[in-house]
């Protein structure tokens, strides 16, 4: 999140249990802690990963970016956040970081332009949200992905 942390952990312990314990990063959330849900994903140098299945030494100098990492500013919040609140996707909200973590991801990584509403889904797929509420999000997915695109094909003004 644009900050360093210095943190002396066990060798043993998860990047998931290090952002949450030693860098006070509570949003990301653990649910089954075998990688299996998602609620723990975070990007590490861009890429989203499950933070329960690595561990903090693997990744030392990795810019890790959590939820708490998105939002410019409390009135600032990151395109995905707002596609999330303008379709209400966030229902409990337990697995929402980890949504957000892994659209923020996928769709400002190298594939985004080539990403299709089917292959959005299947992307979905890879979280888990147990309200069974998908439909929200994949509509949050959709508006967020447009949203972005259109960004990356407007030319910069010139300096
Ligand atoms: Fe990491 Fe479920 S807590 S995938
Ligand atoms: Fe995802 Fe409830 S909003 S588990």
């Amino acid at each position: 999140n644009d900050r360093p942390y210095d943190v002396e952990v066990p060798a043993r312990k998860t990047l998931a249990d290090t952002l949450r314990e030693d860098c006070g990063l509570t949003g990301t959330h653990i649910g089954c802690e075998q990688g299996v849900c998602g609620s723990c994903t975070v990007l590490c140098d861009g890429e989203p990963v499950r933070s329960c299945l690595m561990f903090a030494v693997q990744c030392p100098g990795a810019r890790i970016r959590t939820v708490e990492g998105l939002a410019a500013d409390a009135d600032r919040p990151h395109p995905v956040q707002e596609a999330f609140r303008r379709h209400g996707a966030l229902q409990c909200g337990f697995c929402t970081p980890g949504f957000l973590m892994l659209l923020v991801g996928v769709l400002t990584g190298p594939d985004a332009a080539d990403l299709d509403d089917e292959r959005l889904r299947e992307i979905v797929s890879a979280n888990l949200c147990r309200c069974t509420g998908y439909r929200p999000i994949l509509a949050a997915a959709e508006e967020a992905a447009t949203l972005l695109a259109a960004r990356r094909e407007t030319p910069r003004p010139p300096e």
